[in-house]
């Protein structure tokens, strides 16, 4: 079954599972299934990033319970290693982070593997350095946090880069996305979709929430007013 991630520029809410309950991780992802459209998974190796999280084992388990596009954001020094497995565990897109370097032959690694190719870049680092690679990808992550954690504040000031890489979108009609990842609910979502993101991340505003589906709801129906 080919699993597509839907019309470029679409809005689309992405739940991070990172602030999911893992010891009920299926139960968690399918509960709020009907508000998804795709499911964020965050990979973290405790090198590129002071934490570490899950790897291909944990999405080819969730693979069986969920048809979602998995949007895998793997926080690693080295995410070539493992780009196949990913693939393999049932991963559909792969954003490596600009950070790590060696780039261009990263994202040619992950399409000559059929994935959806992302790169992310984090709040300190400027447009300039992605911007020679958005010919290149189909997704553009613009970090609105440190990553490392679920449930940190919303860097308001990386609106300017978001707008840049929208601006550089529509002038070159290029088929990008453009994410945000941290700290996005409620209050942020009209924030960052009037400055030009179309994917929305949110981790511990759906999944620390007594109410996720209804959470998620609500955090599309933010969005949507700013479009
Ligand atoms: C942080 C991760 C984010 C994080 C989002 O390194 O990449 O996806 O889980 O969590 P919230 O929405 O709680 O900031
Ligand atoms: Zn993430």
């Amino acid at each position: 079954m080919t699993i597509e991630a839907g019309p470029t520029g679409a809005l689309r809410i992405a739940p991070s599972i990172l602030a999911a309950d893992f010891g009920a991780l299926a139960d968690a992802v399918r509960a709020i299934d009907a508000e998804t459209d795709w499911l964020h998974v965050d990979v973290m190796d405790g090198h590129f990033v002071p934490n570490v999280s899950i790897g291909p084992p944990v999405v080819q388990s969730l693979r069986r319970y969920s048809s979602r596009f998995f949007d895998c954001h793997l926080m690693m020094s080295e995410p070539g290693r493992y780009l196949e497995a990913f693939k393999d565990a049932g991963a559909n897109g792969c954003t490596v982070h600009v950070e790590v370097g060696g780039t261009a032959s990263l994202i040619r690694d992950a399409r000559s593997l059929g994935l959806r190719v992302g790169l992310a870049a984090n709040p300190d680092t400027p447009f300039e350095k992605v911007a020679p690679y958005l010919g290149d990808v189909d997704l553009l992550l613009l970090m609105t946090v440190f990553p490392g954690f679920g449930g940190q504040s919303f860097m308001g000031d990386v609106m300017p880069k978001v707008t840049l890489a929208r601006r550089e979108v529509e002038d070159n009609a290029l088929e990008v996305d453009i994410e945000v990842d941290g700290g996005i609910d409620v209050r942020t979502a009209p924030i960052v979709v009037e400055a030009g993101a179309n994917v929305l991340v949110a981790g511990s505003a759906i999944f620390a929430r007594p109410e996720p589906l209804e959470a998620a709801r609500a955090i599309r129906v933010a969005a949507t007013l700013a479009e």
